[in-house]
């Protein structure tokens, strides 16, 4: 395996890895969590029980960054263009999400864990927003790992608020044009002072990014998981962890010793 030492430069990939020490865990994990529905209908079960199933793996995986030494998990939990399923099953989405802040959130923060939430909040329902507020402020002080909860998010429409928000501060006169630089528009984005995830993993053999961290994932890894998300344990993780170390992350650049 050769890793880039010029890696560093760009993805500064060094969490401290407690497990496996020699090498750094990725700093930045983002999981597109996703099978539910088929690991249900493999059962002859109902897609609720799926996504009911979804929320413990989500547990697993939060603990298993946590003992990984993953300084930020970004869990991908519902997308702008899930609206398209039937209201049943969005209304099924939506009670687990309010479920696990209302039963997970004062053991997140007992953990010491950071919740952040990406995407847009303003189509949602009054307490949902409203408990979305809540998991990031009482936990904003934290200082172990970052939860980025994706929700109502895609990464175009992440765009599209992020141009809105600078085109209003050229038409105001607080930024010029040729001013605009990459910085710019990264802090406009919802994941503003979050580094770019190194490694992206998505569940179920789906060889797609469904809209997820459009900019942000510009130089990511991808480890795609056969198995289903309610599946997801910490030896899937350490699997993931694994190839990703095996990978050579290049950046445009060279590998380290090349030329
Ligand atoms: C992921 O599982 C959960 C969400 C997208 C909310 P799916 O519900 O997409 O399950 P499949 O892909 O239909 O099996
Ligand atoms: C992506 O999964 C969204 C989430 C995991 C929340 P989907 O199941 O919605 O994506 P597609 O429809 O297979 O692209
Ligand atoms: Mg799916």
């Amino acid at each position: 395996m050769v890793r880039s030492e010029g890696a560093r430069q760009i993805g500064d990939a060094a969490g401290a890895a407690p497990e496996g020490a020699a090498r750094p865990a990725p700093r930045h994990v983002a999981i597109i969590m996703d099978g539910n529905g088929r690991w249900a209908a493999s059962r002859g079960l109902p897609r609720f029980e799926g996504h009911r199933r979804g929320v413990e793996a989500v547990r697993r995986a939060v603990r298993s960054a946590i003992t990984l030494g993953i300084h930020y998990l970004t869990i991908y939990s519902f997308s702008s263009e899930n609206w398209r399923r039937p209201p049943s099953e969005i209304s099924e989405l939506m009670g687990l999400l309010k479920l696990f802040v209302r039963s997970d959130l004062a053991d997140l923060h007992a953990n010491n864990v950071r919740v952040r939430v990406i995407g847009d909040r303003a189509d949602l329902s009054g307490d949902i927003a409203g408990l979305l507020d809540e998991a990031e402020a009482r936990t904003r002080a934290n200082t172990g790992l970052t939860l980025v909860v994706a929700f109502n998010y895609g990464g175009r429409q992440e765009i599209l608020r992020a141009v809105r928000r600078i085109a209003a501060a050229v038409a105001e006169g607080r930024l010029r044009p040729e001013d605009i630089d990459l910085p710019t528009i990264t802090e406009a984005l919802d994941t503003a002072g979050i580094p770019d995830p190194d490694l992206v993993i998505r569940t179920s053999g789906e060889h797609r990014l469904s809209n997820f961290l459009t900019w942000q994932t510009a130089y990511a890894e991808y480890v795609i998981e056969p198995g289903f998300w309610p599946d997801f344990d910490h030896a899937a993780f350490l699997a993931a962890l694994d190839e990703y170390h095996r990978r050579d992350r290049r950046f445009g650049g060279l590998s380290a010793g090349a030329g």
